[in-house]
C-alpha cells in the first residue's frame, strides 16, 4: 500500500520537474513563429523573394524598440524561405551584427567567411574596400547564366555600423544595391528611430528609404483585431500551458525528453485557465503591461515564476506571480538613487526640500549648496567636504538626468547660476532613502522632515 503511495508521489514529482523543464524551454527558447505585424512581415518577405526570384536589389531598415520582435520577424521570414528549394540552394545569407563587427575590416572578413570565399580571396591584396567587396560579389557569378547568386545581408544593430570610419561598408552595400550591380538585399535592424539621420549624405542618397516600423502592442494588422492586452493574456495562457492531447505527438518529437502525461497535462491546463480568469492575476498582468509592453521582459517574468516550481511547490500560486513581478515593476530611478554616494543623496534631499518650499520652481547650484551646508553645520556627525567636491557631486546628479536645465545648454549662464528643474518625485526619494543601506539616521530624518 505504502509502496503504491510512494510511486504516486514519485510520479507527481517527476511530472512537476518535467513541467518546469518543458515550460522553461517554451518560454526562453521561442520558436521562430512570428505573431502579428502581418503587413510588415509580408513586406520583408516580398523584398527577399524579389531578390531571390527576380534578381532585384533592395534595401530596407526594420525599426522598432528593443524586444519588439525584429530578430524574430527576420528569422521567421528566413525560415519560411528556406523551405523553398531555389532559395535554399542558391541564396547566400550574410549575418552581421554591429556589436560584434565593430569595424568594416572585421565585417568584411566575416562576410567573406560566411560566403565561403576565404580560399578564393586567399592572400590577395586589394586596393580599396570597394574592390574587395566587388570581387567577393563577382566570385558568386555562376558561369553559364552570368548571373550572381543573390546575397542577403542582414545587419543587426544597424546604427552601430553608422559609426564605422566613413561608413564605407554601408556606402558600398547601398551603392551595389542601388545600381543593381549584383542581386543583393540589405536589411538593417535597429531600435534607433532617427537612424536615417545617422547616415552620411552620400550613403543616405543611396539608401532606398524603405523603413519598416515595428511597434509592440500594435495588433491592428493582425487578422483578428483583439485588444493588445487580450493578446497578452492569450500569450500568458499559451506559454504556461502544457501540450494538450492533439499536439502531444508533435511536441514529443520536439522535446523528446519531456513526455508529459496527458491527464496530468489537462489538469495543469485547467488550472492555468482558471488563473487567466482570476481578477487579481489579470490586474497584476494589466499593471505590468502598462509599465512595460515588451514581450521579452514578459517572458523573463514568466521564466522566474516557472523556476519556482519544485517537488515541494507544485502549483503556481497567484502570490508567486506577485512576488516575481516586484522584480520587474521596480522604478529605475529609485534603483539609480540607491547607487548614489551619501553626499549625493544629501544633495538630492536638499533638492527635495528646495522644490517643496518653492513649489516646484527651478533652482540653481548655489541654493542647493547653501541648504546642504546649513544641514551639515547643524550636525557635527556629518563630515563636511570642500566646495569642489560638492560641485562634482552635483554634476554627477545632473549627468544622471535627475535635473533638467531650464535654459539651453549653449546659454552663457555660469555653471553655478544655471537653473534646473527637479525631475524626481518626493515618493521616489523617500523610497530610495528607505532602501539605502546604512544611511546615517540624521540624513534619513532630514529627508522626512517637512519644511
Ligand atoms: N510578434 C512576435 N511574435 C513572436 N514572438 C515575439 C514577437 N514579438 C516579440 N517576440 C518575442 O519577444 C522576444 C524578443 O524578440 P526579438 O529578440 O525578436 O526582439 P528584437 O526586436 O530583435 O530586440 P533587440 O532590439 O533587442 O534585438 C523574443 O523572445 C520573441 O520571441
Ligand atoms: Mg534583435
Amino acid at each position: 500500500m505504502n509502496k503504491k503511495k510512494n510511486m504516486a508521489i514519485d510520479f507527481q514529482d517527476n511530472m512537476i520537474l518535467l513541467t518546469r523543464k518543458y515550460l522553461k524551454r517554451k518560454i526562453m527558447c521561442p520558436e521562430t513563429k512570428f505573431r502579428h505585424h502581418v503587413k510588415e512581415r509580408t513586406h520583408i518577405l516580398d523584398l527577399l523573394k524579389r531578390t531571390v526570384d527576380m534578381g532585384e536589389s533592395n534595401s530596407a531598415l526594420l525599426i522598432g524598440p528593443r524586444g519588439s520582435g525584429k530578430t524574430t520577424l527576420i528569422n521567421s521570414v528566413l525560415k519560411e524561405l528556406s523551405s523553398v528549394k531555389s532559395f535554399k540552394e542558391n541564396t547566400l545569407i550574410v549575418n552581421l551584427n554591429g556589436l560584434v563587427h565593430t569595424d568594416d575590416r572585421l565585417a568584411l572578413k566575416d562576410a567573406t567567411r560566411q560566403m565561403q570565399l576565404e580560399n578564393v580571396v586567399g592572400d590577395k591584396v586589394f586596393g580599396t574596400f570597394a574592390e574587395n567587396l566587388t570581387f567577393l560579389l563577382d566570385c558568386l557569378k555562376s558561369g553559364d547564366k552570368k548571373r550572381s547568386k543573390p546575397v542577403i545581408f542582414i545587419l543587426d544593430e544597424f546604427d552601430l555600423f553608422c559609426e564605422h570610419h566613413n561608413q564605407t561598408l554601408l556606402y558600398n552595400l547601398f551603392d551595389i544595391a542601388q545600381t543593381a550591380q549584383a542581386p543583393i538585399c540589405v536589411i538593417g535592424m535597429t531600435c534607433r528611430l532617427d537612424v536615417i539621420e545617422l547616415l552620411e549624405k552620400r550613403v543616405k542618397s543611396r539608401f532606398s528609404h524603405r523603413q519598416i516600423f515595428l511597434f509592440p502592442g500594435d495588433t491592428s494588422s493582425s487578422e483578428q483585431p483583439t485588444s493588445a492586452f487580450d493578446d497578452r493574456l492569450e500569450l500568458f495562457q499559451h506559454l504556461l500551458s502544457l501540450p494538450d492531447d492533439e499536439n502531444v505527438n508533435r511536441i514529443e518529437q520536439q522535446y523528446d525528453d519531456c513526455t508529459i502525461d496527458p491527464q496530468f497535462g489537462s489538469v495543469w491546463n485547467e488550472y492555468i485557465k482558471s488563473l487567466v480568469n482570476n481578477p487579481t492575476m489579470v490586474n497584476l498582468l494589466k499593471r505590468m503591461y502598462q509599465i512595460d509592453v515588451s514581450e521579452r521582459s514578459f517572458r523573463n517574468f514568466l521564466a522566474i515564476v516557472v523556476s519556482m516550481l519544485s517537488e515541494k511547490h507544485q502549483r503556481l500560486e497567484v502570490n508567486d506571480f506577485v512576488e516575481a513581478s516586484k522584480m520587474f515593476s521596480q522604478d529605475d530611478k529609485v534603483l539609480m538613487l540607491e547607487g548614489l554616494s551619501v553626499l549625493e543623496m544629501c544633495l538630492i534631499i536638499a533638492m527635495k526640500h528646495e522644490t517643496e518650499i518653492y513649489d516646484g520652481e527651478p533652482f540653481n547650484f548655489e541654493a542647493i549648496y547653501n541648504r546642504y551646508m546649513k544641514f551639515a553645520n547643524q550636525h557635527s556627525s556629518i563630515q563636511t567636504v570642500q566646495k569642489p567636491v560638492i560641485t562634482k557631486a552635483f554634476e554627477h546628479i545632473k549627468n544622471l538626468e535627475f535635473l533638467l536645465p531650464t535654459s539651453g545648454a549653449n546659454s552663457k549662464v555660469e555653471k553655478e547660476y544655471q537653473y534646473y528643474k527637479f525631475l524626481l518625485t518626493p515618493q521616489q526619494i523617500m523610497e530610495a532613502v528607505k532602501n539605502y543601506p546604512g544611511l546615517p539616521t540624521e540624513i534619513s530624518q532630514w529627508a522626512m522632515t517637512t519644511v
